[in-house]
């Protein structure tokens, strides 16, 4: 057991140090899809792969981004995670987990899509897909016919498509629903059968990446909060016409947006624009402001996650989730979101719309945008209509929101990638390591070891030929 897990397992809490002692240590490989399996390289540098380090970049930043900072950027964390871990091993072969990092390939999609853009709106582009997304399938496919993934049928191995809108193709070439293969996700539809992902052994949900640093605790609650209820984001049109073209995510955004904006208070900051859109809120202030709130709404948009639940817990605010079609709650697992977050089912609603199969409002939200951690009944706050949730929020006595801000102080470094100072494992980190461990640990039950490979290096895709 490295010393720096065990010591931030210690300061964070103890249950969770005493559920992780009883574990076996285990080696985790980091297999490189770029060094090891051909795939070509990343020059962020090139614009035409990473656009966006740009000054004057809008896009997730305001100012430029660089591909760590990208909100789905959770595989280069992870890697760096593991390394800081202390169960990184060089030997692919005797490695109990095989760790598959798709970081460049996923932001350079993220370039090719931003890149593409004009081209793709005006049809002048009329490729669906990124062609270096069948090179991805390709070393896939060449990887599962490796015998350390046939044996275990990919039991070992842990994939992270955690972007929501990874094309469906790739995420089954990644994860092929008839393996066994541990998913690293951002949705509950990327898994292949609904239900409590991790119980069923197929995966995690992640938070999203925010630029946020990680000083600890103390700073959180050491100033005044004057904002009261906070949000901002890209939301539907108000055009009911033209609504009818946005995701259920994006209509429900547009819907609580007008109806806390109707209220006038001056203390209800809220807003609709994309970060890349004309009137949009930069980022730097965005995130500002919600250091100065209260409450904030954690809304799902055209996926069933973002990147304002990650921010809202790191800046110390009470994220508020409104439903029916809840965001998704990462790490149900291990944390108590019910402890520092808030849950309102609204009965009067406008944004499910049903009608349109191939849009992105199909039957499928209704069956997959639930909520996924054991949110207890009574958690849930039942609303006739949005404005009912400002007067629950108002009403709340002194202690019930000091509690909150107090779990909050004990959490929220699980939804943040860099590491609580004086440590080196970040929080996501913790609970990623600690479930791969535990699954090293069911293997080596379940299985019998391979022969240790013979002395000296070995080539290593030896076992592949
Ligand atoms: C479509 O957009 C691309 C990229 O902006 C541009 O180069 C091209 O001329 C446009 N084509 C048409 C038909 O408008
Ligand atoms: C955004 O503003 C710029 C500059 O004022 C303008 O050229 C552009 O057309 C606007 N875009 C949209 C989508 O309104
Ligand atoms: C946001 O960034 C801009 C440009 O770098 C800067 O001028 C502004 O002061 C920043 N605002 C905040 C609140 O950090």
């Amino acid at each position: 057991m490295p010393r720096d897990l065990v010591q931030g397992l210690k300061s964070t809490s103890s249950s969770l140090l005493q559920s992780f002692a009883t574990e076996d240590t285990c080696s985790i490989y980091i297999l490189s899809l770029t060094d090891e399996v051909g795939l070509p390289r990343c020059n962020y540098a090139d614009p035409s792969t990473w656009p966006f380090a740009r000054f004057g970049n809008r896009f997730q930043a305001s100012g430029p981004l660089q591909h760590w900072e990208q909100q789905h950027a959770v595989s280069y964390w992870l890697q760096r995670d593991i390394r800081a871990s202390g169960l990184a091993t060089t030997d692919r072969l005797s490695a109990d987990i095989v760790y598959v990092d798709s970081h460049c390939q996923e932001q350079a999609r993220m370039g090719w899509y931003f890149n593409t853009l004009p081209g793709r709106r005006n049809g002048s582009i009329t490729e669906r897909e990124w062609p270096m997304e069948e090179r991805i399938r390709g070393a896939m496919r060449y990887i599962q016919t490796w015998p350390q993934w046939r044996r275990t049928n990919g039991k070992r191995f842990v994939l992270t498509p955690f972007w929501p809108n990874v094309p469906t193709a790739t995420k089954t070439a990644m994860v092929p629903c008839t393996s066994e293969a541990f998913m690293l996700a951002g949705v509950h539809a990327q898994f292949c059968r609904p239900g409590q992902a991790l119980a069923a052994g197929q995966g995690m949900l992640l938070p999203f990446v925010s630029e946020l640093p990680n000083n600890g605790p103390g700073p959180l609650f050491d100033h005044q909060r004057d904002i009261f209820l906070f949000y901002h984001g890209g939301c539907a049109v108000p055009d009911p016409a033209r609504a009818r073209a946005f995701s259920w995510g994006k209509l429900q955004r547009r819907q609580v947006v007008d109806a806390l904006a109707a209220i006038g208070a001056p203390d209800i900051d809220v807003g609709c624009a994309c970060d890349i859109c004309n009137g949009s809120m930069p980022h730097n202030v965005t995130v500002e402001r919600m250091q100065r709130s209260v409450f904030c709404t954690v809304l799902a948009g055209d996926a069933q996650t973002s990147r304002r639940q990650a921010e809202s817990v790191v800046s110390g605010c009470i994220p508020v989730y409104v439903g029916p079609g809840f965001h998704t709650l990462p790490f149900g697992d291990a944390v108590d979101h019910a402890s520092f977050s808030l849950f309102f089912r609204v009965r009067q609603y406008g944004w499910v719309v049903k009608d349109r199969p191939a849009s992105l409002n199909n039957r499928l939200i209704a069956s997959t945008w639930y909520l996924d951690a054991k949110i207890a009944p009574e958690a849930i706050v039942e609303v006739d209509t949005i404005r009912d949730i400002e007067a629950h929020l108002r009403a709340l006595p002194a202690e019930q929101v000091a509690a909150k801000q107090a779990a909050l102080a004990a959490n929220f470094h699980y939804f943040s990638y860099k590491p609580l100072p004086g440590q080196k494992v970040s929080g996501p980190g913790q609970l990623v390591l600690r479930q791969l461990c535990r699954r090293a640990q069911a293997i080596r039950a379940s299985v019998s070891r391979p022969r240790p490979p013979p002395p000296g290096r070995r080539p290593l895709h030896s076992d592949a030929n």
